[in-house]
Formats: structure tokens, sequence, C-alpha cells
């Protein structure tokens, strides 16, 4: 089996869904089920006997020894974070107790268990750490992309917490010879969203008649790849990538903010129009988050010339497939909505928005 953290977040959900759809390999799921954890993403799992669920924190070492040693996974896959830029800016100090002690100790862990295990199964495992683009910093509108050899330049809270979460990776692999893997990844989007991040935000404040806030001048530019593709990638350098290695992912999909919020605008009209005037009528530019980076670009093509891996969604299809998941999930969406949400929106934009 394979052992997957914070697989009950937006893109280890999508990662757990689609493995378990192509593969009848078990899963095994730790997950501290935070305010970015949920369950009911995986309630098309519910009674696969394919799906061990285990709610637990990647910083609880004996919790972590006693999974490893019960399940005896080929693969470790580790999704678990606190993501969010903006909750890094108000709250710093849960990005290093998770993204850096909780990566910390599942290395410490896994190595204790990858040690003991028969040379054979030894070289056949695999740490594959499920990292990020803003390791590598901002780009300049003339730069090239990001390759695997830019350097590691952070700029938030969060993303200095994952850098120091890769260099962690690299050492254990360099001192201790654990058999790693990692992929930095561009911005995701697609079904089980968490709609604190652009995306699903913009989709469901629409649909609520709420204000779209657009950052500062709504020019920064993110790099967009469907989730879909983010999961495929994953498992083929889990399957096939070099030990060692660390490999972008990306769209090759750059846009600017304001043309994200545009679109999805243009599809609402379309696919729920309101009969009191586009959408568009609830853009709103407010304050710009602290530090913001103003772009990032991924160079893909080594993940491409290696395991032949590229998107298979553009950005016009996988956008529509998105929207219309949030039309058809209300749900879902109410149901992350819960208080703790809105204490978030307050502390994020109302200041913001007075700006
Ligand atoms: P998410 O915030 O939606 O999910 C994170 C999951 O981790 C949640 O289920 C949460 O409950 C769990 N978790 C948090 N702290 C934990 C802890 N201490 N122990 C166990 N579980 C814990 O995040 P996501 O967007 O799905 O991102 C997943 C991974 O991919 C992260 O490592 C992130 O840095 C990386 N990544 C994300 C993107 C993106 O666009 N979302 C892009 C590139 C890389
Ligand atoms: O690049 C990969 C990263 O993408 C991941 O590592 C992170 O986990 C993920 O959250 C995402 O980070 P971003 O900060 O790019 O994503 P977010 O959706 O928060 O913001 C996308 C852009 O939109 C960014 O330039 C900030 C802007 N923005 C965001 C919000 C929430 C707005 O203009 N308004 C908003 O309300």
């Amino acid at each position: 089996m394979i052992f997957v953290t914070g697989g009950a977040g937006f893109i280890g959900a999508n990662f757990v869904l689609d493995w378990l759809a192509a593969s009848d390999e078990p899963v095994l799921n730790l997950d501290a089920l935070t305010y970015a954890g949920n369950r009911e993403s995986l309630h098309s799992l519910q009674g696969d006997a394919r799906h061990h669920f285990v709610q637990g924190d990647i910083t609880d070492r004996a919790l972590l020894d006693r999974l490893l040693t019960q399940h005896q996974p080929r693969a470790v896959v580790h999704f678990a974070a606190e993501s969010h830029v903006d909750r890094s800016i108000h709250g710093p100090g849960d990005f290093i107790r998770t993204n850096v002690q909780g990566t910390f100790t599942l290395l410490e862990a896994t190595r204790a268990f990858w040690s003991a295990l028969p040379a054979n199964e030894q070289a056949a495992f695999r740490f594959h750490h499920v990292s990020t683009d803003e390791v590598y910093g901002s780009l300049g509108p003339a730069d090239a992309p990001f390759t695997e050899t830019h350097v590691y330049e952070p700029n938030s809270p969060y993303s200095a917490s994952k850098a120091a979460s890769d260099h962690l990776v690299r050492a254990w692999h360099h001192t201790y010879g654990l058999p790693v893997l990692t992929t930095n990844c561009s911005n995701n989007y697609g079904p089980f969203h968490f709609p604190e991040k652009l995306i699903p935000l913009v989709i469901v404040n629409a649909l609520a008649g709420r204000p779209l806030p657009v950052y500062g001048d709504g020019q920064q530019v993110r790099d967009w790849l469907y989730v879909g593709d983010h999961c495929a990638a994953i498992r083929e350098v889990l399957a096939r990538g070099r030990v060692g290695e660390t490999y972008n992912i990306g769209g090759w999909n750059e846009k600017p903010n304001i043309e994200i919020v545009q679109t999805i605008c243009a599809l609402l009209d379309e696919l729920r129009p309101d009969t009191a005037g586009t959408y568009a009528r609830h853009i709103r530019y407010v304050a710009d988050r602290p530090g913001h980076d103003r772009r990032y670009a991924i160079d893909a093509r080594k993940i491409e010339r290696e395991l032949g891996w590229k998107p298979a969604e553009t950005f016009a299809t996988g956008i529509r497939k998105t929207v219309q998941w949030v039309l058809d999930h209300p749900e879902w969406i109410a149901r992350v909505q819960s208080g703790d949400y809105r204490n978030w929106v307050d502390t994020n934009y109302t200041a913001r928005s007075n700006a």
C-alpha cells in the first residue's frame, strides 16, 4: 500500500480518489482534519476497504511509527501542509509546526522504518514530497520560467516553510540515503478546492452576490494547472522518477489574476445567468497582499522529457469543469463555509476592503 499524508485536503483528496480509480493498491490516509481537511471530499470511498483513513497529526512520532509498522507501505506521498499564503501572513506559527516540524518528524519516522527493511524493499521504497513553485520566489516579466535548478528565494512565511521542508527532504537523501522524490508544482484548481483560494473564492462569492476581491492591480501572474493533471504527474514521478531528483510541474498557462476573475464571471454569465447583470459588476480592487510575489512560471520540460508527462487539460476545459463542479455541489460548498470560514473571511477581507 501507499501512505498518503494530507489526503483529506484539496490535492490529497483528488490524488486518493484518482489513485483508487486507477489501481487496486490500498491507501493509508493520515490527515489531521484542520479547517482545510474535509472527509466529505472522500465520501465516495465510504465502505471501500482499499481506503484506510486515520485522523492524526504528522508531528506525532509515536502515531507515525505505529502506522508504518502496522501497514508496511512501499511509499509515502506527503501532501500534508498548511497551504494558504494569506493565513501564513496572519499566523506563521502553524506553518512552521506542520510544514517544517511535521516534515522533519515524518522523515525521521520513515527513515527508521525504511532502515529496517530488507535491501530489496529499501531499494524500491519512495518518499515523495509534494512542494510548490513558490520556493523559487518571484519572476520579472521577461524572466525565463523556473527550472529545477533555480535559486531558492521564498518570500512568504508559507513559501519559506515549504522551502525548509524541501531542504530537509534533500538532506535526508544525501545524508541517510532515503530514496526521495520532490515535485514543485504551480497553482492548482479543480474540484474540492477550499474557497479561501482565488478561484473557488471568486466562484462562491459571485454566486452569493458578494464582492470579488482582487489584490493590488490584479496583474500578478500565476501558472494554473488542473488538479487532475497534477495528480497524474505525481503518479508518474512516483512510478518512474529518478531517486533524489526534483521535477517541476506546471500547466504552461500563465495568466494575470484579473483575467482569471473575468473568465470565471463570463462562464457564470453563461452557465448561471443573473438577471441583474454580469457577475463582473462585483469585481473590487482591494489592498494588496504584503510581499505579494509578482509572477510565477514553471518550465515543465524535464518531467515531459524524462517521464512523458504533460497536462491533459487546457485552462479553458479545466476552468469550465471547475465552475460546473461548484454549481453541481452546493451542499459541499455550503458545509465548508462554516463558522471558522466566516471568521477567516472577516480577518482577511474587512481591513483590506476598507483600505
Ligand atoms: P490543503 O490546505 O487543501 O490541504 C492540506 C491538508 O493537510 C488538509 O487536509 C489538512 O487537514 C492536512 N494537514 C494540515 N496540517 C496537518 C498536520 N499537522 N498533520 C496531518 N495533516 C495535516 O492543501 P492543498 O492545496 O491540497 O496542498 C497539498 C500540498 O500540495 C501542500 O503540501 C502544498 O504545499 C502543495 N501544493 C499546493 C498547490 C496548490 O495550488 N494548492 C500547488 C503546489 C503545491
Ligand atoms: O503556486 C503554488 C501555490 O499556489 C501553492 O503552493 C499554494 O498552496 C496555493 O495556495 C497557491 O498560492 P497562491 O497564493 O498563488 O494562491 P491564492 O489562490 O491564494 O492566490 C492566487 C492569486 O490571487 C495570488 O496572486 C493572490 C490573488 N488573490 C487571492 C485571493 C485569495 C486575490 O487577488 N484575491 C483573493 O481574494
